[in-house]
């Protein structure tokens, strides 16, 4: 028997040996022929086991079957290594390609690109301010005291230590005199916040355009003429201006001012609930009162501001009715324009 036992160890060795130099799907094929074919040495070894006795038998079959499992293993292994990647889905390179989703320019920057144009072609330059703000910029230098409506926790979203997420573009105003002297005229684009409940028009963030003019002898009549200059450039020629009498602590004398109807050319339709007229926001001139804050002579130095509301613009100019579509970014809608 020990010559049978011998031969096992041998062939188990020269298995292990000649798979190091299996190297094809050809040499596999050689070497399952070779020890595990019909002929092959392993089956020879099977044949010889009748030789044995009925006691050396049984683990002797037991040791020779443990070779045949290894050496097939071995292979299979092998075999898997050398198995060329299935390949799922051949290239056609004639085919047309599949064309990615472009993105376009969102609505509100493409109209903020378009007054930020117009400003720029006055000769105003274009500022910016922190959104997180302190009190004393977005109210107190406005001359907003501190019983005023605006001021109530309602509306604003309070930051720990005394800031705040401001809640219009004026402070810009603010930052830009305490850091410059006139003549100066600005324009500051950005983002406010306010604790609104979102609906058609309104949004707990929103965008807004700051402006300020300030000079020797600036007057109400070059505030008139920058809005009209302005709706005209971003509405057409024949849209009309007008200004109503209000108040903003931050002007004397203040102004709401509005754009006459740009969808029904002021007849009158839904959009200007009948009236041909549509509200922009608020203007005035300087209160010399802010001018103290910043040490600005007021004897010396008169000025304008306004505000607009880049939303209600951009709505009014691409006919959008629900303010919340500008943030749902839905390509749909986004690439409309
Ligand atoms: N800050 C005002 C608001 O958020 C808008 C405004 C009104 C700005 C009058 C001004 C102004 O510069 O003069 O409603």
């Amino acid at each position: 028997m020990s010559t049978l036992q011998e031969e096992l160890v041998t062939l188990r060795s020269s298995i292990e040996k000649s798979l190091q130099d299996v190297h094809t799907s050809e040499q596999a094929e050689q070497y399952r022929v070779h020890y595990l074919g019909r002929k092959g040495l392993i089956a020879q070894l099977f044949k010889r086991l009748s030789q044995l006795s009925q006691e050396e038998r049984p683990a002797a079959g037991e040791q020779l079957n443990a070779l045949k499992t290894f050496a097939q293993a071995r292979l299979e292994e092998k075999l898997t290594r050398l198995a060329p990647r299935p390949i799922e889905h051949k290239i056609d390179l004639t085919l047309p390609g599949i064309r990615p989703r472009l993105g376009t320019r969102h609505p509100l920057l493409q109209v903020l690109d378009e007054i930020k144009a117009i400003f720029t072609g006055f000769g105003f330059t274009i500022e910016s301010g922190p959104e997180a703000e302190d009190d004393y910029h977005n109210f107190e230098a406005l001359n907003i005291p501190a019983d005023h409506p605006s001021r109530d926790l309602q509306d604003t979203l309070y930051l720990d230590d005394g800031y705040l997420l401001r809640t219009h573009t004026s402070p810009v105003q603010i930052r830009t005199m305490e850091n410059s002297q006139p003549p100066m005229r600005i324009i500051a684009p950005g983002r406010c916040f306010r604790k609104d409940t979102p609906d058609a028009t309104h949004s707990p963030m929103f965008h807004q355009v700051e402006g300020l003019c300030v000079d020797v002898g600036v007057s109400f009549a070059d505030l008139k003429g920058a809005i009209l200059a302005f709706a005209q450039a971003l509405f057409g020629p024949s849209v009309k201006i007008r200004f109503r009498p209000s108040f903003f602590p931050f002007t004397e004398p203040s102004a709401e001012y509005d754009f006459s109807c740009v969808m029904c050319d002021g007849q009158g339709c839904r959009v200007c609930k009948n009236t041909g007229w549509l509200e922009i926001s608020g203007a005035g001139m300087v209160d010399p009162a802010v001018f103290g804050f910043v040490n600005y002579d007021s004897e010396k130095y008169s000025g304008y501001a306004f505000g607009m509301g880049v939303e209600r613009l951009a709505m009014l100019k691409y006919g959008v009715d629900d303010i919340r579509t500008f943030y749902e970014n839905d390509v749909r809608f986004l690439s409309q324009f």
